[in-house]
């Protein structure tokens, strides 16, 4: 995309979607940093910034991307799940959680939500299903998990178990907005034999590093951070039952190669199933 600032239209399923280029925002940023050209000047000064605070910042987006990818493979292959509540999906890129997802299971169905307005006008990628499964975008905020759990129903039967999925987007939960009762609200929907999968920017890996980034991000991009250390992140799995190898560096939760297992990721990650 085009570097120049201003606001900028784009088409989505649902007509024109107005988006500010002005001001940084972390889809278009981690677009950036996963080398995507879904991005403007404002978001590269901000990842440039952010790389200068924590260089490994590229690395670790990857690294999250390697960890999704296997945490869909194990959901549809040996948890058996078939349905999938991806919240924070994120522009579109490699690996995207329907085409994991059907590839092991082609019946599998996906509901996306995001609530930035460029990932939005991509919904038509997300929306390219295997014709056996189905896909659904809802375009809505985390802060209000019952209107997520409302636009999840046109696809997903809240009988069957699903999979609830929040990768790197608790960290723009501040507190205030008590991101605990938000991730309680989700698991209490969906039936036992469910499943939570999450990644958390740490607060205590790299801690001094990902402490300026922090600062750096609060200060340049739209969405607000607060990293967590592992006693906050694990915190979001009580009354749930961690599959090993439990709440672990990203790149360390079941990795496929040595490589895989030495990716620098300042993130907590674990997938657990409700009892
Ligand atoms: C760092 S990206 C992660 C993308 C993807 N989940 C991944 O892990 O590769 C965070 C995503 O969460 C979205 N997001 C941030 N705050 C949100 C909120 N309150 N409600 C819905 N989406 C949000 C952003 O728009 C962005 O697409």
């Amino acid at each position: 995309m085009a570097g120049e600032l201003g606001q900028r239209v784009s088409e989505s399923q649902d007509g024109p979607v107005l988006f500010d280029t002005t001001v940084a925002h972390i889809a278009r940023v981690y677009d950036y940093w996963l080398g995507g050209k879904d991005n403007f000047a404002a978001d590269r000064a901000a990842g440039d910034q952010a790389i200068k605070a924590f260089p490994n910042i590229p690395l670790s987006a990857r690294a999250n991307r390697a960890y999704q990818a296997r945490v869909v493979r194990f959901l549809a292959g040996e948890a058996g799940i078939r349905q999938f509540l991806d919240i924070g999906t994120g522009i579109p890129t490699a690996n995207h959680t329907h085409q994991v997802a059907q590839s092991v299971a082609p019946e599998s169905r996906v509901v996306y939500v995001d609530n930035d307005p460029i990932v939005l006008s991509h919904a038509r990628a997300l929306l390219a299903s295997h014709p056996a499964g189905a896909t659904d975008y809802v375009d809505s905020d985390l802060r209000d998990p019952q209107k997520i759990l409302d636009g999840a129903e046109r696809l997903l039967d809240f009988s069957r178990p699903i999979a609830v999925m929040l990768m790197a987007i608790l960290q723009h939960i501040g507190d205030e907005h008590d991101p605990y009762a938000i991730v309680a609200t989700l698991m209490d929907a969906v039936p036992p034999g469910s499943y939570l999968s999450l990644s958390h920017p740490a607060s205590d890996i790299d801690a001094e590093a990902m402490a300026k980034m922090a600062i750096v991000l609060n200060q340049m991009i739209a969405e607000k951070v607060t990293f967590r250390d592992r006693a906050a992140v694990s915190g979001f799995f009580i009354g749930l039952d961690l599959v090993e190898p439990g709440l672990v560096q990203a790149s360390k939760w079941r990795p496929a190669s040595e490589i895989e297992a030495a990716s620098p990721a300042a993130l907590w990650a674990g997938v657990a199933r409700k009892k």
